[in-house]
C-alpha cells in the first residue's frame, strides 16, 4: 500500500475545517490531494473531486486509484458547481483559485444560500474581494486561519450563509476573522500591509487622497503590529 502524502500548509488548514462525516465537494481539485487525504484519514463520508479541465481530473483519478479510495472519492468535470445539484455536498472547498473566480462560482450557485452548508475558501489573490462579497451577500465568515506555502502566506476562510448583511468597517475586508495572536496571521498581514502601502503611495503620487486606505493601514498595525518597522 502506498504511504500517504502530507498536505501542504494551505490544504492542511482547509482539511482542518472539514466536518467529520461530511460529503465533500472539492472544486478545482487538480490532483485530488485534499479529498484523498481526507478519505484516507476517515474524516469524510464521500467526496466529489471536480475540475473544469480533463487533465487535472486524470491526475486526480490516478491518485484516487493509487491510494485505493474509489469507494469514497469520485471525479467530475464541472465548471464551478454547475454540474452539482443541491444536497450533494455538505462541505464545499474552493482552494488555490483567485478570489474573483471563487466569488463568481458562489454567486451563480444559488443553492449555496443554505446555512447547513460550509464553504471552505482559500483564495490565492485578493482575499479582500472575497470577504467583501461574502459580507455583502449574507455569508458569515465563521473562522479564518492563515497558513504558509512556498514562501508566501495565505488565508483560509470558513463561511456559511446566515442571510444577515451586517455593517462591517472598511478594514474588515483586509483582516477578516484572522486571530491577532497567531504568528502566521501577523506574517500574512505583513504581506497585506506591503501591498496597501504600495497602493497608498501610488495614490499620493497620482494626486489622489489615500486617507481611507491609510486608516485601514493604521488599524491593521494596531491589531497585528508592523513587522517591517518592528525592531521588537
Ligand atoms: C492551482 S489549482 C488548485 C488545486 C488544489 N485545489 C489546491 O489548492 O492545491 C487550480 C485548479 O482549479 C481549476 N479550475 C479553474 N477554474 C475552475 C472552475 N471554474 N471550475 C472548476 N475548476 C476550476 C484548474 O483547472 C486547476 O486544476
Amino acid at each position: 500500500m502506498n504511504k500517504l502524502f502530507n498536505l501542504d500548509g494551505r490544504l492542511s488548514v482547509c482539511a482542518s475545517f472539514v466536518r467529520k462525516g461530511a460529503a465533500l465537494a472539492d472544486i478545482g481539485t487538480d490532483h485530488a490531494y485534499l479529498p484523498v487525504w481526507l478519505a484516507k484519514n476517515n474524516i469524510i463520508k464521500s467526496a466529489v473531486a471536480a475540475d473544469i479541465r480533463p487533465m487535472p481530473l486524470e491526475h486526480g483519478t490516478e491518485n484516487i486509484r493509487k491510494y485505493g479510495c474509489e469507494n469514497i472519492v469520485s471525479t467530475r468535470l464541472s465548471d464551478g458547481l454547475d454540474e452539482f445539484s443541491e444536497g450533494e455536498a455538505d462541505d464545499i472547498v474552493m482552494a488555490g483559485m483567485g478570489a474573483e473566480l471563487i466569488v463568481n462560482i458562489i454567486d451563480r450557485t444559488t443553492w449555496l444560500k443554505n446555512p447547513d452548508l460550509h464553504l471552505i475558501l482559500q483564495p490565492m489573490t485578493r482575499a479582500h474581494v472575497l470577504r467583501k462579497y461574502l459580507c455583502e451577500n449574507g455569508f458569515e465568515i465563521i473562522e479564518e486561519k492563515a497558513c504558509a506555502h512556498g514562501g508566501k502566506n495565505y488565508t483560509v476562510m470558513l463561511a456559511e450563509y446566515s442571510g444577515k448583511k451586517g455593517f462591517f468597517p472598511a478594514y474588515f475586508n483586509y483582516v477578516g476573522k484572522l486571530p491577532e495572536n497567531d504568528p502566521l496571521s501577523r506574517e500574512y498581514m505583513a504581506q497585506v500591509l506591503k501591498k496597501l502601502r504600495y497602493k497608498s503611495n501610488g495614490m499620493k503620487h497620482d494626486g489622489k487622497d489615500p486617507s481611507q486606505l491609510d486608516e485601514i493601514i493604521e488599524e491593521i498595525i494596531r491589531r497585528f503590529g508592523d513587522e517591517d518597522n518592528d525592531n521588537s
